[in-house]
C-alpha cells in the first residue's frame, strides 16, 4: 500500500516537473502539443472535414433544385433504411426554395409510405397511405427498435441534423468565419463523415460492430457502417454516381430539412442591409439640414 502511494506520488511530481519544463520543451514537442490542443478544440479525434464549397454558401447563396432532388433520392434508397426525418412534411418538397417538385410529384412521394393513423370510430390505429400533411415516417416503430436493429447504437433523427453538427476552426480562426458568414459546417461534416472511412492503421482493431472513420466527431471508430458506394444510387440527371457526389448531394439535402427557408432569410437579410444603407444616407442628410443654421 505505502510503496503503491509513493509511486503515485513520485508519477505526480513527474507530471508536475514535465509541466514546469514544458516551456522550455524542444520546438518539436512543442508542436506536437499544440497539434494536441488544435484536435481539442476541434472535437475531432482523428481529422476534421474538410470544407467544401455548397450552392448555398456565401450572401447570395441558394439551393440547387436538382442537387436537393438527389440528395432526396440518396435519402430514400440508402439513409431512410435506418434514419427518420420525422420533422420533414411531405407538402414542403414543393415548396418555393427547396427541391422544388410540383404538389402532384409531391404527393406521389408521400404516396409511397404507410403511416399509422388514428384512432377510427372504434379505437383502433390504423394505417393508410401518407399524405401531403403527414411527415416521414420512420422505418421504427421507436428509438428502441431502432437502436436494437444497430447493435444498440441509435441512428439518430436526421431532420436538424446539418444544424447539430459543425466543423468548429477554434481561436482565433472561428472570428474570421462569423465575418465571412460560415455557416455550412453542417454539410460539411455531414459530406465528410459519410466520406471519412477508411482501413484502419495496422494493430488498431475497431471494436465489433464499429467501423473507422477518420471525420467521425465523437470517436474513432462509428456504429455506423460505410453505406455509400460508386453506382449505388441511379440518378436520372446525368450527375455523377460517386460517393462524392452522393455524399455532398445528401449534406445538401439535410441542410435543406435542417433549414427549409435559408434562402429566404438571405433575400431578407440583403433586402435589410439595402434599407439601412439608404436610411444612413437619408438620416445624414436630415442631420445636415437641421444643423446647416448652426454651422
Ligand atoms: C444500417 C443503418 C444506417 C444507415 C443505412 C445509415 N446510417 Fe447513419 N447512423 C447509423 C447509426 C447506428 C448511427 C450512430 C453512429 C454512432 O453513434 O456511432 C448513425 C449516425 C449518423 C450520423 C450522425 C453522426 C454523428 O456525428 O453523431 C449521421 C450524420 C448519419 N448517420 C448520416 C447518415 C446518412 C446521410 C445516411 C445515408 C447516406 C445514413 N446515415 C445511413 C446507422 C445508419
Amino acid at each position: 500500500m505505502a510503496t503503491h502511494i509513493l509511486t503515485r506520488a513520485a508519477r505526480f511530481g513527474a507530471v508536475i516537473a514535465l509541466a514546469l519544463f514544458g516551456l522550455s520543451a524542444s520546438a518539436p514537442a512543442q508542436e506536437e502539443l499544440q497539434e494536441e490542443q488544435a484536435h481539442e478544440a476541434l472535437h475531432f479525434p482523428i481529422e476534421a472535414p474538410e470544407r467544401r464549397s455548397w450552392s448555398f454558401d456565401g450572401f447570395f447563396g441558394k439551393f440547387d433544385p436538382a442537387q436537393l432532388r438527389r440528395g432526396l433520392q440518396v435519402y430514400r434508397d440508402v439513409c431512410q433504411n435506418c434514419h427518420a426525418l420525422s420533422m420533414v412534411p411531405f407538402r414542403t418538397l414543393a415548396d418555393e426554395g427547396g427541391p422544388q417538385f410540383t404538389p402532384e410529384q409531391a404527393a406521389e412521394i408521400a404516396g409511397a409510405y404507410t403511416v399509422t393513423d388514428g384512432p377510427d370510430d372504434q379505437g383502433l390505429m390504423f394505417t393508410r397511405q401518407a399524405r401531403l400533411s403527414d411527415h416521414f415516417p420512420s422505418i421504427f416503430a421507436n428509438p428502441q427498435a431502432a437502436a436494437f436493429a444497430n447493435n444498440g447504437a441509435y441512428p439518430p433523427d436526421l431532420s436538424l441534423m446539418a444544424k447539430a453538427r459543425s466543423v468548429p476552426s477554434g481561436f482565433p480562426w472561428f472570428i474570421f468565419d462569423a465575418l465571412r458568414f460560415y455557416q455550412e459546417g453542417g454539410p460539411d461534416y455531414i459530406a465528410g463523415f459519410l466520406t471519412g472511412y477508411r482501413d484502419p492503421p495496422p494493430g488498431e482493431e475497431p471494436p465489433p460492430g464499429t467501423y473507422y472513420n477518420v471525420h467521425f466527431g465523437a470517436d474513432d471508430e462509428t456504429a455506423m457502417p460505410p453505406q455509400l458506394f460508386d453506382g449505388i444510387v441511379r440518378y436520372t440527371d446525368g450527375a455523377p454516381q460517386t460517393v462524392e457526389q452522393y455524399a455532398e448531394d445528401v449534406a445538401a439535402f439535410l441542410m435543406w430539412t435542417a433549414e427549409p427557408h435559408l434562402v429566404a432569410r438571405k433575400r431578407l437579410g440583403f433586402q435589410v442591409l439595402i434599407f439601412l444603407a439608404a436610411f444612413i444616407g437619408l438620416m445624414y442628410a436630415t442631420k445636415r439640414r437641421v444643423w446647416a443654421p448652426v454651422h
